[in-house]
């Protein structure tokens, strides 16, 4: 399956030295003709390609804009090679505010949104879809496996008794509300997930830092009676224990979170409860 191959390539996303030779053979795009512009701030992006449609291999393409007519985040280089050189350019996004987590992608080695991320001073920028996940087209991954694994902790309150008052919220005190900070700002971007070796090496197994993250916003909420079954659901040696507290969770998550924070949380749950 096309798919299946393509997974094989992006592990082989180019480091500098062979992504270099490969685009020596890419196509070249300019923005404008470097000549005519006297006082330009040209910046090259090399951008993963690859399309379905074609039999061509994965490649990397260079395209120069001139940052002195580009807003400064790297989505707005993407919207200018889009508009304005390459229509063909394919990827995500939405919100343009860090809300909707659709741009998440590989921006210079590490993950993170395109919107929230400034363009890097160097000459050249290189940008790959979120690591070892299935390519559909250029920057745009599959994210089935991701969306099914949250899915599977059931993120909805649940309930055994009816609300006091019937038709009415179920109230939580100051406290508690505050226990689930740090986990309900998620966006459910990836960007944690794709740069956690566990995740990489088990994808099907392992439930990955988001939605264990999520896993545990459930468990601590206090509105919620199922929290001895959702603690059961994922004591499994792969769904939970593939996390070996590496934190590259932490450090990739563009909201500041720590999801390898919230792994501990259940794992200590996991021992203390009956
Ligand atoms: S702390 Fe756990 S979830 Fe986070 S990167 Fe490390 S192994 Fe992955
Ligand atoms: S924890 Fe952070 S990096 Fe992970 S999905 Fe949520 S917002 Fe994205
Ligand atoms: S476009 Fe919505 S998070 Fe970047």
């Amino acid at each position: 399956m096309a798919t299946g191959l393509l997974r094989r390539a992006i592990t082989r996303v180019p480091a500098r030295p062979l992504a270099t030779r490969m685009i020596q053979n890419c196509a070249y795009a300019s923005a404008a003709d470097p000549e005519s512009k006297h006082d330009s701030n040209l910046k090259t992006f090399q951008i993963y390609r690859w399309s379905p449609d074609n039999q061509d291999k994965p490649k990397l393409k260079e395209y120069k804009i001139d940052l002195k007519e580009c807003g400064p985040m790297v989505l707005d280089a993407l919207i200018k090679i889009k508009n304005e050189i390459d229509p063909t350019l394919t990827f995500r996004r939405s919100c343009r505010e860090g809300i909707c987590g659709s741009c998440a992608m590989n921006i210079d080695g590490g993950n993170g949104l395109a919107c929230l991320t400034k363009i890097s001073s160097g000459s050249s920028s290189m940008i790959n879809p979120l690591p070892h996940m299935f390519v559909i087209k250029d920057l745009v991954v599959d994210m089935t496996n991701f969306y099914n694994q949250y899915k599977s902790i059931e993120p909805w309150l649940k309930r055994k008794n009816p609300p006091q008052t019937p038709g009415k919220e179920i109230l939580q005190s100051k406290e508690d509300r505050k226990k689930l900070d740090g986990m309900y700002e998620c966006i459910m971007c990836a960007c944690c997930s794709t740069s956690c070796p566990s995740y990489w090496w088990n994808p099907e197994s392992y439930l990955g830092p988001a939605s264990l993250l999520h896993a545990n916003r459930w468990i601590m909420d206090s509105r919620d009676e199922y929290t001895e079954e959702r603690l059961e659901a994922i004591n499994d040696e792969f769904k939970l224990y593939r996390c070996h507290t590496i934190l590259n969770c932490a450090k990739a998550c563009p909201k500041g979170l720590n999801p390898g924070k919230q792994i501990q949380n259940i794992k200590k749950l996991e021992m203390t409860t009956p």
